[in-house]
């Protein structure tokens, strides 16, 4: 494909290549884990970043790595397998750093997107303005926006036209550029056939001694080339240094993810209460109560009702389930139609067939639930032996009797009948019943006479402990001085 094709409908996406920046260090965060890597939502920033870049198909991407490299880089090598990781030591600053995917980017002529590592709510909307732009003929799109504080910030200083002349840092601007609100966010898209001509041209001329990347626009603009600023809010562009600013992250994410369930037809009653992962899938009709969480891998049909403070993570709910409240299911959960998870529920690594129920206190792990079973409450799937996990296999339309424990490996067969309170710990086939207790005994007038015995036995003692207190009441004093 010719990176050079016009795409006047602009259908075919532009071919797009990526330079993430991860070499700081976060030295804020106090933290032995790299700052990129703290997650929100239960994924790394990191890979935040790159989910969506991927959105604009990248033939190219490279995550610039300094500090912790090596963790760095293994946690790149899993969100993206065959992504470039170079090494920038030392780090001389935001050009420089994008320098160091020289080779990964050897021969693309693309759009060249840059983004920050620690910069995790960037949104696929946005990226998609800049490369528009792009396509209109700006060699260098950078995104911009209105700081409510801009101290620090570099600022995007226009022209009369309104096209971007250059940025200048904080450090360096003068009084009138620091009056100056656009910012830059320090996300750029740049014509891939001449950034790294004009990154050589970048000097360490300034305030901080740093080859700034910022000073892109100056030079291209002395090229004759044409800079453009794509405006953007504040929220998707803020940075992460610190675990306060980690949390405005994860914040932001969840107010994005709650209204976007909403969009899709979910309702939630109590909104700021629900917390989803970064991939969590809502289908329409859903309704979530409140306090429900949801950890990663969790896919939830239409129709399903998960009611408040239940726990989710590593899951599927087929449509028309009843989940909670207070339920928890684990991952390898599988609930299929209309089946229902009733309060103090834990359920993982088992499939619910159709309809199947455990309404009440329940532990079901590693198990199969054949459609239509009930489980009675204060079952337990004993599953695990302290070495090895087995397999509890429950048949359709089997019942199971409450505080019963189920030991695994072990079959109940289709409609069979296990008794309440039964420890089962053989096969108990279809249509059959279970009954692994001891056999109760009536013995008729037994319970009077206990009674009996256990009242003048309560009496004797009563009778003993006066005794007692009178005989020591009746000493004299000084004997108790010690
Ligand atoms: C940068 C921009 C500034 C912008 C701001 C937005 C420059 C010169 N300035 O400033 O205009 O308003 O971001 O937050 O680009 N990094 C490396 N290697 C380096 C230096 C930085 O990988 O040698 C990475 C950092 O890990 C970070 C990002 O680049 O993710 C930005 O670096 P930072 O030092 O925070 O730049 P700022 O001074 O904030
Ligand atoms: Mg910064």
């Amino acid at each position: 494909m010719s990176t050079e094709s016009q795409t006047a409908t602009g259908a075919a996406p532009r071919a797009a290549g990526f330079v993430v920046l991860g070499a700081g260090k976060g030295t804020r965060m106090k933290s032995d884990l790299p700052k990129v890597l703290h997650p929100v939502a239960g994924l790394p920033m990191l890979g935040h970043v790159i989910r969506v870049a991927e959105t604009r198909q990248p033939e190219r991407l490279a995550v610039v790595v300094g500090h912790q490299s090596e963790t760095v880089s293994a946690a790149v090598a899993k969100l993206r397998p065959g992504a470039a990781t170079p090494l920038q030591e030392p780090q001389l600053g935001t050009a420089h750093a994008v320098q160091q995917a020289r080779e990964a980017l050897d021969g693309f002529h693309g759009d060249v997107f840059i983004l920050y590592g620690d910069t995790p709510l960037i949104r696929a909307e946005t990226l998609e303005a800049m490369a528009a732009a792009r396509a209109e003929g700006a060699a260098v799109v950078v995104l911009g926006f209105e700081a409510a504080d801009p101290t620090g910030y570099g600022r995007l200083i226009t022209g009369i036209d309104g096209s971007l002349e250059r940025i200048v840092e904080h450090k360096d601007a003068t009084t009138d550029e620091l009056a100056v609100k656009l910012c830059n966010s320090g996300v750029m898209c740049v014509d891939g056939a001449r950034l790294f001509g004009w990154l050589d041209r970048i000097d360490n001329n300034n305030a901080k001694g740093e080859y700034y990347l910022t000073d892109i626009v100056g030079i291209a603009r002395t090229d004759g080339a044409r800079c453009a600023i794509v405006a953007g809010d504040e929220e998707e562009v803020l940075g992460v240094n610190s675990r306060i600013e980690l949390a405005e992250a994860e914040a932001a994410f969840q107010r994005r993810a709650r209204e976007n369930a909403m969009r899709e037809g979910a309702t939630l009653t109590a909104p700021d209460t629900v917390f989803f992962a970064h991939d969590t899938k809502i289908g329409r009709d859903v309704e979530i109560g409140p306090n429900v969480a949801f950890g990663p891998g969790v896919e939830i049909d239409d129709k399903v009702e998960i009611r408040a403070y239940c726990h989710l993570e590593g899951c599927r709910v087929a449509s028309g389930a009843q989940i909670g409240p207070f339920a928890r299911l684990r991952p390898g959960a599988v609930i299929s139609a209309k089946a229902r998870i009733g309060n103090f529920v834990e359920v993982k690594n088992a499939i619910f067939g159709e309809g199947a129920k455990a309404n009440h206190l329940a532990y079901i792990g590693d198990a199969s639930i054949g459609a239509g079973a009930n489980i009675g409450a204060g079952t337990i799937t004993c599953n695990y032996d302290g070495y090895l996990k087995h397999r509890t296999a429950i048949g359709e339309g089997a019942f199971i009797g409450s505080n019963s424990s189920l030991v695994a490996p072990v079959e109940i067969g289709a409609n069979a009948i296990v008794a309440a309170g039964s420890t089962i710990t053989e096969r108990v086939e279809g249509d059959a019943l279970g009954l692994g207790r001891a056999r109760q005994t009536v013995r008729p007038g037994l319970g009077a006479r206990i009674r009996e015995s256990l009242a003048e036995a309560k009496a004797a003692r009563k009778a003993a402990e006066k005794a007692e207190t009178e005989a020591a009441q009746a000493e004299p004093s000084s004997k108790s001085d010690g």
